[in-house]
């Protein structure tokens, strides 16, 4: 286990201040307290209590009916419900059809549309009944792969409408990652655009990655094309759509469908440490539920706050806090198609000006890339909107956290540093803004009905605070994932096989002797980069696949901006001389197999990697190269050949 990022000392709180916390919907430590202890005392009752917040068609029989030693996890069994009921069509007819859902920013700082509850309604619908003429039913797989436009949303929220389970596949994906996740759950349909903008890039070629794919992608009979950039592409008769055209011919009104609680709502893959991408399946009622709850605990969020994610809808994040979430609690939310740094570095700062926004949530790796060009880019702008600010996909460190307390909220917004996975649908470890005192890089305190436990490599649960170990969950959430789509076995063994009767979340932690958590990293062959999980195996596997590698071995190594970095280990085939050439490939053998964000930062050939006897890699000593420990590699005597350390130290890259 590693557990070198563990901090020591325990750092000074921060205080909500009294303007957070009075008119927060938690307003103090004792109130969180008492409310968590309830919870885990009563849960089935908490949650249903809860389930309140969401209108449901039927109501459920039984609350919850989870074992994790069968690995069976079902909520709200028996209700019935419909998503973007919920996150739509509700606040239409409770006469709020005027708030805006979405406020939606270009790439282009000129280009804003606003999108009210009761246009969205319209669109929907309208979508809802293209998709249904296109052949799509019930239970049917859709793939979406499109870029931060308003569509986005309306796909998404199309798809649950009539039952059919949506597979967002990231917009920067390349075509071979597009074909296997199309081809693991079969989707029927695609939803894409034209091409893509994004910073300086112009005309991201979105459709013609789609007609890379499709010749091999058998199931999918329909492409819809959104026009964004009206650049033109090859339209395919019979097969090919323009998404616009769809939906102005086909009919404003199409009833939702009455889904069971149970029902898979959608498929996001996300990195195994396998080489295979896993289908993470969340089903409607307990996902639904767990991201609105946690929204409105954790974002303090009250009609008429302007709300934003800056995560892509990609992620799970984007689906959990930038739709699902906020859409059914009615938020006014912006949703940013451009990047952090175009046409400068002051873009967030700027667009949190413009749309006056209250709530900001942000990865800490974009906080380290705009931290180092300097306090001139924030100071330009009016910030003062600002009353909360929130974090995922890393530990945040004390100075960025420090940063971000200071320059962007001025000292007066608390921070909340969510933990969480694709797998847990939405946040389990937090700070409430009105209620926990926060300690810079913490994650805090469990959210309410979260049973969070620390294990040692052993299976040994230990109790008491001041300890390390393995984190896991002891029991459901009503978000927790429910299978991995067509191989629930891959399931259970990746998260109930190591700590029977626990679902293992694969981080390390610290709870310190506050009770407080601290993630301290992966403990698995998983690396958060720029928070973002990528499987060792699945960029080793992509290095492979060109012509001059014998063998791969990549580790994470920590980095300024990224947060980790992927540091690779390459080995050639006899006869093939090493060479910046050769290096350059790879690096574009691994963007084209996986996608930019996959591509390893450091590259060094060479000729054997550490092995043991029996041929395992020993990724330990490949790591600490990699951080430049070289003082400190640990055991070799158990390699094959010890001597392959002496040459990979003194081949390091720096
Ligand atoms: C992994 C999950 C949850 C959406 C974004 C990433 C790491 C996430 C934190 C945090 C420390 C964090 C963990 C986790 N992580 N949030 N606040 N502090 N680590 O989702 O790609 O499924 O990755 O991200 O290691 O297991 P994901």
């Amino acid at each position: 286990m590693n557990n070198a990022a563990a901090p020591t000392p325990p750092a000074p709180s921060y205080k909500p201040t009294d303007a957070a916390s009075v008119s927060a919907h938690v307003s103090s430590l004792s109130q969180y307290s008492a409310l968590y202890e309830e919870s885990l005392r009563d849960n089935d009752g908490f949650w249903a209590k809860q389930a309140e917040r969401l209108d449901w068609i039927k109501k459920w029989d039984k609350v919850s009916d989870c074992n994790f030693n069968e690995v069976s996890i079902r909520w709200f069994q028996g209700g019935k419900l419909n998503a973007s009921h919920n996150c739509v069509d509700r606040h239409v007819q409770n006469g709020h059809g005027d708030v805006t859902a979405i406020i939606w920013e270009g790439n282009d700082p000129a280009q804003t549309r606003k999108i009210s509850y009761r246009e969205l309604h319209e669109q929907v619908q309208r979508a809802a009944n293209a998709l249904k003429a296109s052949g799509v039913q019930k239970g049917d797989r859709v793939c979406i792969y499109l870029q931060m436009i308003p569509e986005m949303a309306v796909a998404i929220l199309a798809c649950a409408r009539i039952g059919a389970v949506h597979s967002v596949v990231f917009g920067a994906f390349s075509a071979e990652s597009l074909i296997s996740r199309i081809n693991d759950s079969s989707c029927k349909v695609i939803i894409t655009q034209d091409t893509g903008v994004r910073g300086t890039k112009q005309d991201i070629p979105m459709k013609a990655n789609v007609d890379k794919a499709i010749g091999q992608t058998p199931t999918v009979e329909k492409v819809f094309v959104v026009r964004r950039t009206g650049s033109i592409v090859e339209m395919k008769e019979g097969r090919d759509i323009v998404w616009q055209t769809a939906l102005d011919s086909t009919s404003p009104h199409c009833e939702p469908e009455a889904m069971d609680a149970e029902d898979p709502l959608f498929i996001l893959y996300t990195s195994g440490s396998t080489g295979k991408p896993k289908g993470v399946l969340h089903a409607t009622g307990g996902y639904l539920l767990y991201a609105s709850v946690t929204h409105h605990y954790v974002f303090d969020y009250k009609p008429g706050d302007v709300y934003w994610c800056t995560a892509d809808v990609g992620w799970i994040t984007g689906h959990s806090y930038l739709i699902y979430g906020p859409l059914a609690n009615r938020a006014t939310v912006v949703m940013f198609e451009g990047v952090p740094n175009f046409p400068d570095y002051g873009r967030f700062w700027q667009v949190i000006e413009k749309h006056k926004v209250n709530i900001f949530y942000t990865a800490p790796t974009a906080l380290r890339s705009l931290m180092k060009e300097g306090d001139a880019w924030p100071d330009q702008y009016n910030l003062s909107s600002l009353r909360l600010l929130g974090t995922v996909g890393e530990p945040i460190k004390s100075p960025e956290w420090t940063w971000y307390h200071k320059v962007i909220g001025k000292g007066h917004c608390p921070i909340v540093d969510t933990w969480w996975q694709t797998e847990t649908g939405g946040i389990l470890i937090t700070p409430l803004p009105g209620a926990t005192p926060t300690k810079p890089g913490s994650a805090t305190l469990p959210f309410f009905g979260i049973r969070p436990a620390v294990m040692t490599d052993q299976g040994e649960e230990l109790h008491g605070n001041d300890v390390r170990g393995c984190l896991v969950l002891s029991g459901s959430w009503p978000g927790q994932m429910r299978t991995v789509y067509g191989d629930h076995q891959r399931f259970v063994d990746t998260y109930f096989k190591r700590f029977p009767g626990k679902y293992f979340t694969g981080d390390g932690c610290w709870r310190d002797p506050d009770g407080y958590y601290w993630i301290t990293g992966r403990v698995d062959d998983i690396i958060i980069v720029s928070g973002h999980n990528i499987g060792t195996a699945e960029v080793e596997g992509a290095i492979g696949q060109h012509n001059s590698v014998a063998e791969a071995a990549v580790v994470g190594y920590p980095h300024d901006i990224k947060g980790t970095a992927i540091y690779a280990y390459v080995t050639l085939k006899t006869g093939q001389v090493a060479s910046d050439q050769i290096r350059k490939e790879i690096n574009l053998k691994v963007r084209e197999v996986l996608g930019p964000h996959a591509a390893p930062e450091k590259l060094q050939f060479a000729d054997g990697l550490p092995k043991t006897r029996s041929g395992k890699i020993m990724r330990r000593i490949l790591r600490k190269i990699a951080e430049n420990e070289l003082d400190n590699l640990g055991d070799i005597s158990t390699l094959a050949e010890p001597a392959v350390v002496e040459s990979l130290v003194s081949g390091r890259v720096n």
